[in-house]
């Protein structure tokens, strides 16, 4: 159960104990009731995002190679409803039409990523380069440049060419490391004149965790207690060759900057008076966000997960320590390598001090010591592990800056979700969402946190990874019925529109009337989606119907016309 105490006052003055290193952010102040009206920076950047398996389809099409999440999701049981992202939101053919959208919001920048399998089909590049495929990410990014929209882009998504898994074991494997600078060199080569943002990994604690720790993702692996640490360890690496290749060869020329994207949600002691719960909490943020931001920015794994790690390796008999290491040269290899650290933030979980035995079988879970629990007052109304606690987010960002330096931050996800079967684009539970956690950003930024842009996650609905298509993040509702997957805009898009343009919250009344202008917009946009069937059934009768009853008449005529002849003869 959750302790009263962990709300309201007593937060106040347990983040004072446990933050006392931040000098300008006064937590007794931090009254996460109040909604604090103000503009952001001039040149804060505003943008939306998307990746791209879960949004171009074309799984197969113009020579791309296959990745790990089309093997995945084609086998059966793992993807719910066994869904795939073999069309999903048809963005490859759709280019045009998405950047309308982009238009609509008038975004300044645009963050998705490239499909490594799309332009080098096996992963390797001896092998063979796609021109087709490059093609595609050409045009998407010339065409966002024509329309005033900065591409930011995300080399590594999570789609690792199938070859690579089959044969090297994917990121159990060094050999990623070079693959990977290969792959990112080119593109760099081929669009770095006009790309000056580059993420070379998206949550790499997905990849590590989730691919080879409890296999709900792809490749699905379940190497406890080992695979994730093996997996992450390699990315780190490979993270950081991509960050030398483009400073040494690419930089002085195409002045962009390359960084990476981490997931952080926040974890809040549940007892704040309680060390224990204060320093599992910690220990939350350190396994979670600081796994991969410690090496980056300080040079090394968190002191904590060294420790535990080693702690329970020992224990479980290991002559050594399931985290591996990495040498001095290493470390000063890795330190400093994020030019600006992207930031993906949904959601918070109180968390208390809980010992597990050791035992036999090692798990990155167990390896923390650790609980995680909700409020049930919290919104949740999407995803079963979102909820909406907006104060996670400046406490996280703040975390940022003391931890790693203050650096230089892009917001690239954050967003909320709702299930497949709410047809309802008066979604004002994200609204609330948006303006809460765009708030608490912009108090984060008054702390003194470096927070350049923000990325709404996402542009559209789209394919959820497991999740398949039950749970929908976009700003855009797509139809995914019907086989044009026509996008209509949620109410959300009205209100992030008035936040774009306002860049903030310029004072109550105004605030107040955009939610009232976004909901009625909406209603409207609702009985265009009512009436979708009516236009799925119209385009099945010109596209089947009509084609039939054509070839009928044809046929037809033609026995008519055979009959006629025969009589005459
Ligand atoms: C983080 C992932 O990067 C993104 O692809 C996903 O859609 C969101 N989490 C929401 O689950």
């Amino acid at each position: 159960m959750l302790s009263r105490c962990s709300l309201g006052a007593c937060h106040v003055l347990m983040l004072v104990l446990r933050l006392s290193a931040a000098e300008d952010f006064d937590w007794t102040k931090n009254d996460h009731g109040s909604f604090y009206y103000g503009t952001f920076p001039t040149g804060f950047s505003w943008g939306a995002g998307s990746s791209a398996y879960q949004t171009e389809g074309a799984w197969d099409k113009d020579g791309k190679g296959m990745s790990i999440w089309d093997v995945f999701t084609h086998r059966k049981g793992k993807v719910y409803h066994n869904e795939t992202g073999d069309s999903s939101c048809e963005g490859y053919y759709k280019v045009k039409d998405d950047i309308a959208l982009m238009r609509e919001l008038k975004l300044n920048h645009y963050r998705f990523s490239i499909s490594w399998p799309r332009i080098m089909p096996t992963g390797i590049k001896s092998d063979h380069v796609n021109e087709k495929g490059l093609r595609y990410y050409d045009d998407l990014i010339t065409l966002l440049l024509e329309n005033k929209i900065t591409p930011i882009v995300t080399l590594y998504h999570w789609d690792l060419p199938q070859l690579l898994q089959e044969k090297y074991g994917g990121w159990q494997n060094i050999s990623m490391v070079n693959y990977f600078n290969d792959y990112a060199n080119l593109c760099f080569e081929r669009f770095g004149n006009r790309v000056k943002y580059w993420i070379t990994f998206n949550n790499p604690w997905s990849v590590a965790v989730e691919g080879y720790e409890t296999g709900e993702h792809a490749p699905g692996l379940r190497i406890k207690g080992s695979g994730a640490y093996r997996a992450a360890h390699h990315i780190i690496k490979a993270h950081a060759k991509v960050w030398h290749s483009y400073d040494n060869q690419w930089r002085n020329k195409q002045k962009g900057l390359v960084g990476i994207s981490l997931a952080g949600e926040w974890g809040e002691p549940v007892d704040i008076t309680n060390q224990k719960d204060i320093e599992a909490a910690e220990r939350y943020v350190q396994f979670y966000l600081g796994w991969f931001a410690t090496p980056i920015f300080n040079g090394d794994y968190p002191q904590v997960m060294k420790d535990y790690i080693g702690k329970k390796s020992a224990q479980q008999g290991l002559g050594s320590s399931r985290l591996p290491t990495f040498s001095s040269q290493e470390k000063s290899y890795i330190k400093g390598t994020s030019d600006f650290l992207g930031v993906g933030h949904f959601t918070t979980r109180y968390i208390t001090q809980k010992n597990f035995p050791a035992g036999r079988t090692p798990s990155y879970f167990t390896d923390r010591d650790l609980a995680e629990l909700v409020d049930p007052r919290w919104p949740d109304p999407g995803s079963e592990w979102l909820y909406s606690v907006p104060w996670g987010f400046r406490r996280l960002l703040n975390f940022v800056k003391t931890q790693y330096g203050n650096p230089m931050i892009y917001v690239t996800e954050n967003g909320v979700s709702e299930k497949m079967m709410c047809t309802e684009l008066c979604d004002d539970w994200r609204i609330e969402y948006l303006k809460d956690y765009v708030n608490e950003m912009l108090k984060a930024i008054k702390d003194g946190v470096n927070v350049k842009g923000y990325t709404a996650w996402s542009l559209l609905d789209k394919f959820e990874w497991d999740e398949g298509f039950s749970e929908r993040f976009g700003l855009f509702y797509i139809d995914f019925r019907n086989k044009n997957k026509p996008r209509y805009p949620k109410a959300s898009v009205q209100y992030y529109k008035r936040i774009i343009s306002s860049n903030g919250f310029p004072n109550q009344r105004e605030v107040e009337n955009w939610r009232r202008k976004a909901t009625e917009t909406c209603s409207s946009s609702n009985q265009l989606l009512a009436a979708d069937p009516l236009t799925s059934h119209m385009e099945m009768v010109t596209e089947i119907v009509v084609p039939t009853v054509c070839t009928l008449c044809i046929l037809l005529s033609a026995v008519f016309l055979m009959f006629l002849l025969r009589r005459r003869n």
